[in-house]
């Protein structure tokens, strides 16, 4: 399994033959490493509604025939816009051709175009995937949640973590997240996109190591192959 970060909270995940595309914003992005066009991915894969996790989710999967697994109000959304979609909501999940996916519980908001008019759409999740061997959980955006402990109790290999701090939980929060988690190793996300998510993510690896846990901060575009 290889994993790409593509900036923010977006990953591309590659297994077997499969190509998947977690939480895509890469128009728009400062720190996006590569255009929505250029992406090649059979499922997109959504934890909530917010436009820093959906913007290029119709364009991607259009152009790729690509499924959208999301919650199930998300999944209907962009079934509607006329992408191929399949709903979970937290505690399902469903063996799809690449591996299983289960929704877990995420503490957050998942809106679209909020103002005067927005979308709800449904409850923010995040994503445990389990695939040749291994086991992946992204938060999503979310704040620290004493459940997490559950999320790690089968031994997770990789976990990524917002550590952005203002709309998810802050580098305090991740550092009690990864004694929850315990994961092999974890990758931040969701900072420095914009000024008030500005993060040093070397000293949260370093606060980590000392806790005993292993952070690779990844430079967008940087993979981990596990
Ligand atoms: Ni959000
Ligand atoms: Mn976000």
């Amino acid at each position: 399994m290889k994993i790409t970060f593509y900036g923010h909270s977006c990953f591309l995940l590659e297994i077997g033959s499969h190509r998947m595309i977690i939480d895509p914003f890469l128009t728009g992005n400062p720190e996006a490493s590569i255009a929505a066009k250029d992406v090649r991915a059979d499922h997109v894969l959504v934890t909530h509604g917010h436009e820093d996790h959906t913007c290029d989710v119709l364009e991607i999967a259009k152009a790729n025939d690509a499924t959208v697994i999301a919650n199930y109000e998300i999944a209907e959304y962009f079934g509607a816009k006329g992408a191929r979609s399949h709903g979970l909501n937290p505690g399902g999940g469903f063996s799809f051709p690449f591996g299983r996916v289960k929704l877990t519980i995420a503490h957050h908001s998942s809106s679209l175009n909020a103002g005067l008019n927005p979308v709800f759409l449904g409850s923010p999740c995040g994503i445990f995937i389990e695939a040749e061997g291994k086991r992946v959980y992204h938060a999503g955006d979310t704040a620290l949640f004493m459940d997490m402990q559950l999320i790690g109790r089968a031994g997770l290999d990789v976990a990524m973590l917002p550590i952005g701090d203002n709309y998810t939980m802050g580098p305090e929060d991740a550092l009690d997240a990864l004694d929850f988690l315990k994961p092999k190793v974890a990758v931040p996300m969701h900072f420095n996109t914009w000024p008030p998510i500005a993060q040093d993510a070397a000293a949260f690896a370093s606060a980590a190591a000392k806790r005993g846990h292993k952070v690779e901060v990844l430079k967008p575009g940087a993979s981990l192959t596990l």
